[in-house]
């Protein structure tokens, strides 16, 4: 049901005591979801992949990075951080806000893991299951429509919680990273890549997650810190990889300045502000405006080790 919808169904309700609260959160979350929101994906991408002369049959992981892997850096920022955590085939992963699915059936390829998905946007989880079943990937991985803040998952479900670039559209960070905490098995690692507020200035938007301020949430990373280590986790690797996706950027514009931009892209997913956000995400990026932080938490393992504030 569209959000708007079920805001105003919310408010008739006889059996429900509606709070002010309860409404803005069904419009917000409605907000982000018609964000990402895209007319016909399912058929973009495969109309796409043809042009790139791409042959369905034989379709690699590697094939749909470019629009599937929905962060700074791509599949190569994935596979760098996730070499990191020691995954192998007895794990279950989960990726929090998993979006199209590119970073799930990486880890799953390259590390033999169960992945887990789970994405606000019904429409990224019934095009990352479709891709996955292309793959031939559907019984490694699979896709759950559903809010970061309230997981349709049993407490420690999972060995390992993976997320990028999913936190920048929640606003209670504290509720988004508890909850992380309730499905993670105790002794588990949470890996966040994520945009965080550098000290520049505000953001300049439009950018790839946000058309306008409303919609988007960012910590400063001792703040991002603190709310991690208020909750109990432990911090096992902090790295500022700001630098990195610097870097990355300008390889990318200079590759699309004498290429033009390829059949296959994020611009797919973004429309006409594609450009306007890719701009913006530089300058943000080099103005200090937006900073990027790679951690990996860790749940402890002996009750006498947690410090949670409950
Ligand atoms: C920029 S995309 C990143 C997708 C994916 N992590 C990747 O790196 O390819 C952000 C994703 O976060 C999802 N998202 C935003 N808020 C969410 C929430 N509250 N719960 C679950 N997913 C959310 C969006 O629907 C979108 O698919």
């Amino acid at each position: 049901m569209d959000e708007h919808v079920k805001a105003r169904a919310l408010f008739f309700s006889p059996w429900h005591c509606v709070t002010k609260r309860d409404i803005y959160m069904s419009l917000i979350v409605g907000n982000v979801e018609a964000h990402y929101a895209r007319q016909g994906l399912e058929l973009a991408i495969l109309t796409a992949l043809d042009e790139a002369g791409v042959d369905l049959g034989q379709l690699k992981t590697e094939d749909l990075a470019p629009i599937d892997e929905f962060h700074i850096g791509g599949r190569k920022f994935t596979l760098e951080f996730a070499r990191q955590l020691e995954l192998d085939e007895t794990m279950h992963v989960l990726d929090v806000g998993s979006g199209l699915g590119g970073p799930s059936r990486c880890l799953a390829v390259e590390f033999g893991c169960q992945v887990t998905g789970i994405d606000l946007s019904e429409e990224y989880c019934r095009v990352a299951s479709m891709l996955a079943q292309k793959l031939g990937l559907d019984s490694q991985v699979s896709y759950r429509h559903g809010n970061a803040i309230d997981m349709p998952f049993k407490e420690g479900s999972f060995d390992v919680l993976w997320t990028q670039h999913a936190a920048m559209n929640i606003a209670d960070k504290t509720k988004l990273y508890t909850e992380m905490w309730r499905v993670l098995k105790p002794g588990g690692v949470l890996a966040i890549y994520d945009v965080l507020a550098g000290g520049g200035g505000p953001v300049h938007f439009p950018v790839p997650w946000a058309r306008e301020a409303g919609i988007s949430h960012l910590l400063s990373p001792q703040q991002l810190r603190n709310t991690l280590e208020g909750i109990g986790f432990e911090v096992l690797s902090w790295q500022d990889a700001t630098g990195k996706g610097r870097s990355w950027f300008r390889r990318m514009g200079a590759k699309i300045k004498q290429e033009g931009l390829p059949r296959l892209g994020i611009h797919l997913l973004l429309g006409d502000d594609f450009r306007l956000m890719a701009q913006n995400q530089v300058c943000n990026l080099e103005e200090d405006r937006i900073v990027l932080i790679e951690t990996i938490v860790q749940r402890p393992s002996s009750p006498s080790a947690i410090q949670r504030k409950d």
